[in-house]
C-alpha cells in the first residue's frame, strides 16, 4: 500500500481492511509497553493538515506518528498563509516541496483531500472530508467490534442519528458491509439520505425496530455545524425518540455494545450513564484509534516508488 492514498473505505477491498486491522493489532502491543516507541518510521515526515476542528483524530495521528518515530508537523489554518488568502492547493504544493512522506488532511468540504492528493507526490490520508468519508474512524470502529465480538461477519450493526451529515456513517456503512455485517440505519426521516438503500443498508424510522437483533449500536453526533438550513425535530424530541439509554437498549440483542465516535452531546444521543459505562466502548474506540493510525501510517507512508518502512521490531 506504500504510496497509495487512503481517501475512503469505498476504495478498499476486504483484504486491504483485514491487513490494516491485523497490523493495528500489532501496533496495539506497542501502545501497551512502557516505552511506546519503535524506530519504524525514523527519518520520515508526517504532515497533519487540519482545516477543520478536531481533538481525537488530530491528536491520535500525532501520537501514532511519534510512536513510530516519525517527525510530525501539525499545520492548522490559523497562523498560516491561508490567512493571507493563499489557496489550499498552493499551501499543499508548498508543504509538498518540503518532501513529507505522508500528508493527513481534514477539511469541511467533501472532495478536498482528493484534490490535494492530485497535486502531491506524497500519499494523502483522509482524516474526514465534509459529509463524505472518514476512513480511519471506520477502521477503528471495525477494530473495536472485532475485539469485542471476535468477528464482524454475520453481525447486525445499527447506526442511529444524523446519517445525512455523517462521514462516519458513510465510511462505516462501506466498512461493515465489506466485512460481511448487516447494517441498519435509524433516524428521523430528514436525517436519512435519499437512496441510502443503494449502499446495501435498511433504513428505519422506528428505533425500536432497528434495534431488534442488533449486536452493535452506534450513535452519531447531531452535526450542529452542518444543520444550517435543514429541518431538525428539536433536541428534546430527538433525545426522547432516538437518544439511547438503558431502557431503549433492551430492544437490542443481549450483550450488544454501544459505540459513539465522539464528541458526544451528553443526554442527546446517549444518556450520561451510557456515555460513561459499559456496554459503551467509547474510550476503547479512542485507544484503538491510535493503533489504527499507526497501522495506516506504517502501511501507506512513503513517497510513491520509494523504499518501504523498516520492519516492525519484534512485533511478529
Ligand atoms: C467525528 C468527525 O469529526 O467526523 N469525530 C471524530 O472524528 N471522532 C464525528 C463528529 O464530529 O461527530
Amino acid at each position: 500500500m506504500i504510496g497509495r492514498d487512503l481517501l475512503g473505505i469505498e476504495d478498499l477491498e476486504r483484504e486491504d481492511i483485514e491487513r490494516i486491522l491485523e497490523t493495528a493489532m500489532h501496533m496495539r502491543e506497542v501502545g501497551e509497553r512502557d516505552v511506546k516507541k519503535v524506530p519504524t518510521l525514523r527519518g520520515r515526515t508526517v504532515v497533519n493538515l487540519f482545516f477543520e476542528a478536531s481533538t481525537r483524530t488530530r491528536a491520535s495521528f500525532e501520537i501514532a506518528g511519534k510512536r513510530l518515530s516519525a517527525d510530525v508537523v501539525n499545520f492548522s489554518p490559523a497562523g498560516s498563509s491561508l490567512k493571507k488568502d493563499e489557496s489550499i492547493l498552493d499551501t499543499a504544493r508548498t508543504l509538498d516541496a518540503m518532501d513529507p512522506d505522508v500528508v493527513v488532511v481534514r477539511h469541511g468540504v467533501a472532495g478536498v483531500p482528493k484534490r490535494i492528493a492530485d497535486v502531491l507526490a506524497a500519499p494523502v490520508i483522509n482524516a474526514g472530508d465534509g459529509a463524505h468519508e472518514h476512513p480511519t474512524q471506520a477502521l477503528l470502529d471495525l477494530l473495536t467490534v472485532q475485539q469485542e465480538k471476535g468477528r464482524i461477519d454475520g453481525l447486525t450493526v445499527t447506526i442511529v442519528g444524523d446519517i445525512v451529515h455523517s462521514r462516519v456513517a458513510r465510511s462505516n456503512i462501506y466498512g461493515f458491509r465489506k466485512m460481511g455485517a448487516e447494517v441498519r440505519i435509524a433516524a428521523p426521516p430528514p436525517m436519512i439520505p435519499a437512496n441510502i438503500e443503494v449502499l446495501g443498508v435498511k433504513a428505519y424510522t422506528s428505533l425500536r425496530e432497528s434495534l431488534n437483533g442488533a449486536d452493535v449500536v452506534m450513535a452519531l453526533r447531531i452535526q450542529n455545524e452542518r444543520l444550517a438550513g435543514s429541518w431538525f425535530p428539536g433536541v428534546r424530541e430527538y433525545s426522547a425518540t432516538f437518544g439511547l439509554d438503558r431502557a431503549k437498549l433492551r430492544h437490542a440483542r443481549d450483550g450488544a455494545i454501544v459505540m459513539h465516535p465522539g464528541p458526544v452531546n451528553r443526554g442527546v444521543e446517549l444518556s450520561h450513564d451510557l456515555t460513561d459505562h459499559r456496554p459503551s466502548v467509547i474510550l476503547d474506540q479512542v485507544r484503538n484509534g491510535v493503533a489504527i493510525r499507526m497501522a495506516v501510517l506504517y502501511l501507506f507512508a512513503g513517497r510513491r516508488g520509494g523504499d518501504g518502512p523498516m520492519p516492525l521490531p519484534d512485533v511478529r
